[in-house]
């Protein structure tokens, strides 16, 4: 384990203006959404999109990290350019998805377990051969009428635990990434206060698995009312309940924070994002999201080999509005202002 490098690649991952992108969707993740714009998910279609964003002109500036899925981790540009090598010539550090997806908890009905660990040293070897510096494990947490429990918050807290302390073991820094959904009708305090519950148990684990805080990045979600919720709280409320929340659980060892955007509209992450960074904060905010970052352009494709530079100018664009909110300088009004 190699403490050093551990510490300078997840520096790196946070470094000011930049963000990672979330390009690690499953097999099953991106079949959903090509569907939204009727194209079958073939091994060609999907690798064509994520050259597309991967070598989107500019998006180099504002991206510091790429997660990928095993599959496209082994494809290449139509050129012939291992993926991993094309972000890392570019200044981008490739990472990899790791765990195997959230399974139903057995005994907790509605809960779930991100499984994963098995056989995870040897695969992690074998993605430092190909390239990957980091690595992501998502677990999923879920309100609703009496859950999380807390037996299910331990279960995946432990999990992300052990995930964790084997990435360092590998020299690869571990996406620590517990996501408290925002589906369902729940208020913002609520998720304050699972939010909470589930950040303290995680960062219990943390120590008792002995994490290299330094080496690695948190991955959270905002605090925010469910998408069905009657009272939607306004951004003022979502950037300060998020920042104390963190300000709380997070030791300023860990060198950066980078949010999943976990269904907010594009325009609603960035703007939460700007108006957090417009604090002074012990660790560095940044983004690490999906669909927040890849929504436009997956419709301005639209799997036309014809849209796919308009598709690379929207994941710049985006890429450019976050990195403006790192610093807390982006404002609505540049929405409507070309790329
Ligand atoms: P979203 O930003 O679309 O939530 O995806 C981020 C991610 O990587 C979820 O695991």
């Amino acid at each position: 384990m190699n403490l050093g490098e551990l510490a300078r690649i997840a520096r790196a991952m946070v470094v000011k203006n930049k963000g990672i992108l979330a390009a690690d969707e499953s097999t099953s993740t991106i079949k959903k959404r090509f569907d939204s714009i009727k194209l079958d998910s073939t091994e060609e279609h999907r690798r064509s999109y994520r050259e597309m964003l991967f070598s989107a002109p500019g998006a180099a500036d504002y991206i510091s990290g790429v997660i990928l899925f095993d599959e496209t981790l082994r494809q290449k540009a139509k050129d012939g350019t291992a993926f991993p090598d094309l972000l890392t010539r570019k200044g981008i550090i490739p990472g990899i998805k790791v765990d195997t997806g959230a399974k139903p908890l057995a005994g907790f009905k509605g809960e779930t377990i991100t499984e994963g660990l098995d056989g995870l040293r040897e695969r992690l070897v074998e993605y430092y051969k190909l390239g990957a510096r980091f690595a992501k494990w998502r677990a999923v947490i879920d309100i609703g009428d009496g859950i999380p429990s807390s037996f299910a918050i331990a279960a995946n807290a432990h999990a992300l635990a052990r995930y964790a302390a084997l990435c360092q073991e590998n020299d690869i820094v571990p996406i620590v990434e517990p996501e408290v959904l925002m589906d369902g009708g729940h208020s913002i305090d609520r998720c304050e206060e699972v939010t909470s519950a589930v950040l303290q148990t995680v960062f219990d684990q943390l120590a008792a698995h002995r994490i290299y805080l330094e080496g690695m990045v948190l991955k959270p979600n905002m605090i925010i009312a469910g998408k069905k919720a009657a009272n939607r709280a306004g951004p003022e409320q979502v950037a300060e309940a998020t920042v104390r929340v963190l300000k709380r659980h997070v030791p300023p060892a860990v060198p950066g924070i980078a949010f999943l955007s976990g269904g907010q509209s594009s325009a609603e992450a960035t703007l939460h994002l700007s108006l957090m960074n417009k604090n002074p904060l012990p660790w560095a905010l940044t983004f690490s999201y999906g669909r927040a970052l890849q929504d436009d352009a997956l419709k301005a494709w639209a799997g036309q080999a014809a849209n796919f530079s308009a598709g690379q100018k929207e994941m710049a664009k985006r890429a450019k509005l976050n990195s403006l909110a790192t610093t807390g300088s982006y404002s609505s009004s540049m929405e409507s202002q070309a790329a």
